[in-house]
């Protein structure tokens, strides 16, 4: 079972996400593919992150969290934040970004984003479920071609899941 299933999920595809936080004056971020909404009223959303990312460790911390939908024209974006980690390389020092709600660090080229408050922590494996309510954002009137998990499949992540 365990077969077929990793064989099913790698041949979908989803929009992959960058997601950011900040705790202190410390910045953290990286290529997330293990996302969904998981309620309309009240809306929530999850995202899972891994226990060994940078990312994971500045989040444990974080009372929120930037969800990034990055455009297929900044695709470098996607590919930075997933190849590298934030344990060797600054990734804020080398790419466009501003201070958004709550001080959390919004990316220039993201094609929509929300900020979402932590309202629980899920330990369910290798990933911890982040549990996110809504209270900023910013939605264009429709979207370009998004980063999607078939952009990113071929990627060596920074960090082994
Ligand atoms: C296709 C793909 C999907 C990924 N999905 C996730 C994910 O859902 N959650 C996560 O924490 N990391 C995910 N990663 C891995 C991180 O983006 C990657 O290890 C990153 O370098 C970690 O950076 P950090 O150590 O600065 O947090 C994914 C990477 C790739 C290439």
């Amino acid at each position: 079972m365990a077969e077929a299933f990793e064989r099913l999920v790698s041949l979908l595809d989803y929009p992959m996400f960058v997601v950011t936080t900040r705790v202190g004056d410390e910045s953290a971020g990286c290529l997330v593919g293990f996302t969904s909404q998981v309620s309309i009223r009240p809306p929530r959303f999850m995202v899972g992150l891994s226990k060994r990312n940078h990312t994971y460790r500045v989040a444990e911390g974080a009372k929120h969290l930037a969800v990034h939908l990055v455009p297929r024209q900044h695709g470098e974006l996607a590919r930075f934040f997933g190849g590298e980690t934030g344990d060797r390389t600054d990734k804020f020092a080398r790419c466009a970004w501003h201070s958004g709600p709550n001080g959390i660090p919004i990316l220039d080229d993201a094609a929509g984003w929300f900020v979402g408050e932590v309202l629980s922590r899920y330990d369910v494996g290798d990933h911890v479920g982040f549990l996110l309510e809504p209270i900023a954002g910013s939605a264009p009137d429709k979207f370009e071609q998004l980063v999607s998990f078939s952009d990113v499949r071929d990627l060596d992540p920074g960090h082994k899941a």
